[in-house]
């Protein structure tokens, strides 16, 4: 395969690789994001979505949502939003949180969302979306970029149309989860409707969706032609995998990772002491329901962390499976 342009530009910003870390609730926050830089490869990390009604009173020193190290760079956050109103103060903040990019969420599908009419409903809204867009537009000069799914059905038409309103109304980059909106994981992502996408617009097209190997990445770059890539699940998975892709998909100079299980579990665990002892375990459990799924027997692994009442309980419960691998 012929190697894929190695950067985005957009505005001042370059993302190199053009490997992205999805926003991913509950496990997109700094221990994952530090765990994925530190084997390499990521051009751009992400928060997890944030309400921007919330934003302006979560607190940077103890908030889980948004709390960082100066290692998680760059960092785009992403938005969840209902009105064009809460725009302008969220992105006030985001500019103090010294943000990289700001991400407008499009895609999410689940129901509390869309009872606030935000997340995957905002596809079905254009006219309030162009306002949204224009007020985030005039409020930043930073990268600003849309998260979207392919819409509620397949309508080609629709989704060309959406798009080509978000790149006049100044979106710099669509990242699209190549699914519609009541898709489930199992389905195998729609990764030639990116390509759609990508032969419409002129801003850059991420691809997201399915991709767990190198072999996933260079298939969907194939299918889609996108202009990168941004990993959700996978990354969790292993947080090694941006390295791998970065190395043999992109050319880029970055050792093989050399990847122990139970020391990157070890390190998630101490970048878990960032947190507020209640912010802990679940996110722990979360990032395990993932992590596991390295180990043959790691529904093991899995259900003793998801039953331990503390993170000591569940990090001894690990301990004993990484020893005896049952
Ligand atoms: C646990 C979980 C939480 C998610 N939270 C968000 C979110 O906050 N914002 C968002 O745009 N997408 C969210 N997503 C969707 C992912 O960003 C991504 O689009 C989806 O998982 C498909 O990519 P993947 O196959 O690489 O995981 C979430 C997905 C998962 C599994």
């Amino acid at each position: 395969m012929t190697r894929p342009v190695r950067k985005i530009k957009i505005r001042d910003f370059t993302i190199d690789p053009p490997l992205l870390l999805a926003p991913m609730a509950g496990l997109t926050h700094s221990a994952l994001r530090q765990i994925c830089s530190g084997f390499g490869g990521v051009g751009l990390l992400s928060t997890e979505m944030l309400a921007a009604k919330r934003l302006p009173t979560e607190s940077p020193r103890f908030s889980p949502y948004i709390m960082r190290t100066a290692q998680e760079k760059p960092l785009s956050y992403q938005l969840l939003i209902s009105t064009d109103q809460e725009i302008g103060p969220a992105i006030g903040v985001l500019h103090k949180l010294k943000a990289d990019a700001i991400d407008l969420n499009m895609g999410c599908p689940a129901p509390a969302v869309g009872k606030i009419g935000a997340g995957i409903r905002l596809m079905e809204q254009p006219d309030d979306v162009r306002c949204m867009v224009a007020e985030a537009r005039k409020r930043t000069t930073l990268p600003l970029t849309a998260k979207i799914r392919l819409g509620i059905e397949l309508d080609e038409q629709k989704l060309l149309d959406f798009c080509a309103m978000l790149e006049d109304e100044g979106i710099d980059m669509i990242s699209v989860h190549a699914r519609l909106k009541k898709e489930s994981f199992a389905r195998t992502p729609r990764w030639e409707w990116v390509a759609k996408v990508k032969g419409r617009l002129k801003i850059p097209i991420i691809a997201n969706g399915g991709i767990f190997s190198v072999q996933d990445a260079e298939n969907c770059l194939r299918v889609s032609g996108a202009d990168g890539l941004m990993i959700g699940r996978g990354a969790a998975v292993r947080p090694w995998l941006f390295a791998e892709i970065a190395r043999d998909v992109y050319g880029c100079d970055i050792a093989p990772p050399t990847v122990s299980l139970p020391m990157v579990y070890g390190s998630f665990l101490d970048h878990l002491e960032l947190y507020r002892l209640e912010y802990r375990l679940g996110r722990l459990k979360e990032f395990t329901h993932y992590f596991a799924r390295n180990y043959q027997f790691g529904h093991l692994l899995a259900s003793r962390v998801q039953s331990s009442a503390s993170v000591d309980e569940a990090r001894e419960r690990a301990g004993i499976f990484f020893e005896t691998g049952t």
